[in-house]
């Protein structure tokens, strides 16, 4: 995979199944992930794989998962620390990668996002406050998005002790049942978007041949 975001660390691709009953979309690999290759792996990902297979023991099964984040690669701020992507980043990083990825592989039973940047993904739109979404379930492209709260905060509100670490267990075992009805449609994003790289001098001729007939256009300028 390539990525044209060559500011950042190394990107890290989605991990589990070609085939998942449940896609996990999360915020932004973490210190860990990027020395691994493998999202979800560090601290928070601990809580939520553990949360998993609680899930697994109850049902009696291993259920099909796909992990994968809304900005593949951790963005590092002035100091050379990993930071947290910005919305506007994520939508970049998505447009490029997770969006086809879900195309590619949508989950039989339902999307569900991890924390205020997941869900503003897959709405196409900066949320405020997970409480805004919260309970809430949306539809995407034919598939159900249950948002819940980022392991990192329920890591930070008493891990797996907490009354939210069971919430986000029942939250997973209620995607798998299927039985809550879309309170929500999220139609704004798009999954495949057309990329086209234009010299200047190219302009005016793909304005004219390529661009006056699309609905949205979103222009990056590079200028030197
Ligand atoms: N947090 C995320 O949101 N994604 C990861 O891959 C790891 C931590």
């Amino acid at each position: 995979m390539g990525c044209p975001c060559k500011i950042y660390n190394r990107m890290i691709p989605p991990e589990g199944s070609k085939n998942p009953e449940i896609y996990i979309v999360g915020e932004a690999p973490g210190k860990l992930e990027n020395i691994e290759g493998v999202p979800f792996i560090g601290e928070s990902g601990q809580l939520l794989r553990t949360a998993m297979r609680i899930v697994n023991k109850a049902i009696g099964r291993k259920f099909r998962y796909r992990i994968n984040n809304s900005c593949l690669c951790s963005p590092k701020d002035k100091e050379g620390n990993i930071r947290t992507p910005t919305f506007a980043e994520s939508m970049n990083c998505s447009r490029i990668h997770l969006y086809s990825d879900i195309a590619k592989h949508p989950p039989s039973k339902g999307i569900i996002t991890l924390g205020k940047l997941a869900i503003s993904v897959i709405l196409g739109e900066n949320i405020k406050s997970m409480k805004q979404c919260i309970g809430s379930v949306y539809e995407f492209h034919g598939i159900k998005v249950y948002p819940f709260y980022h392991p990192s905060y329920i890591k930070r509100n008493g891990g797996t002790s907490s009354l939210l670490f069971k919430k986000l267990i029942d939250h997973i075992e209620e995607v798998l049942t299927g039985k809550k009805q879309i309170t929500k449609i999220s139609t704004e994003v798009k999954l495949n978007y057309e990329y086209i790289v234009v010299k200047d001098e190219e302009v005016d001729k793909i304005f004219e041949e390529e661009i006056l007939n699309k609905k949205y256009i979103c222009l990056d300028i590079e200028t030197n």
